[in-house]
């Protein structure tokens, strides 16, 4: 049995210390990228307040094209969209620019796309690999304004942890 649980009364920045320390020791003799991904979905929305929504969306092959999409990963919450193009919503678009996306309002975000009708704000964080987007990590939050530049700060950190390790 895993216990990692976040300690009481921790500032933003020490919370996201103890999330990384936690994704760090579960996924690093481990290569297998599913297992890495649920495990860290997991640790997420153990960590993290205030969340309907903590995942994954991998680049891979669209369907019918060899273009490459968004293809839905390791998650915690409702059902969400299977595929998402490259360039479209929140996800798609830090995909496409390879850019952290902060969205204090997602209804204010040209082309969000609602998988959760509860979300209010999101950040999501492209992973990188050899300066090319992999994957990115979506969180989803019911308040508006959830997250911070801190958030942004501490989940940046464990996307280049999780760089080889998905
Ligand atoms: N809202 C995202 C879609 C994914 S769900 O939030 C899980 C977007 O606009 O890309």
């Amino acid at each position: 049995m895993y216990d990692f649980k976040p300690a009481d009364g921790q500032d933003v920045a020490e919370r996201y210390r103890e999330l990384l320390n936690a994704a760090d020791a579960l996924t690093a003799d481990e290569p297998d990228a599913v297992a890495n991904m649920a495990n860290v979905a997991a640790l997420m929305w153990e960590f993290l307040p205030d969340l309907n929504w903590a995942g994954f969306y991998r680049v891979a092959p669209a369907k019918v094209s060899p273009a490459l999409e968004l293809v839905l990963g390791p998650f915690v919450g409702r059902p969400a969209c299977i595929r998402i193009p490259m360039g479209t919503g929140v996800c798609g678009t830090a995909a496409s620019s390879g850019a952290t996306q902060l969205v204090e309002d997602v209804h204010a975000f040209p082309g969000h796309i609602a998988c959760d009708a509860a979300s209010q704000s999101e950040l999501v964080v492209p992973v990188l690999r050899d300066g090319q987007v992999v994957a990115v990590i979506d969180l989803d939050s019911p308040h508006p304004a959830r997250f911070t530049q801190a958030d942004a700060t501490g989940i940046e950190a464990l996307a280049a942890l999780l760089s080889t390790r998905i």
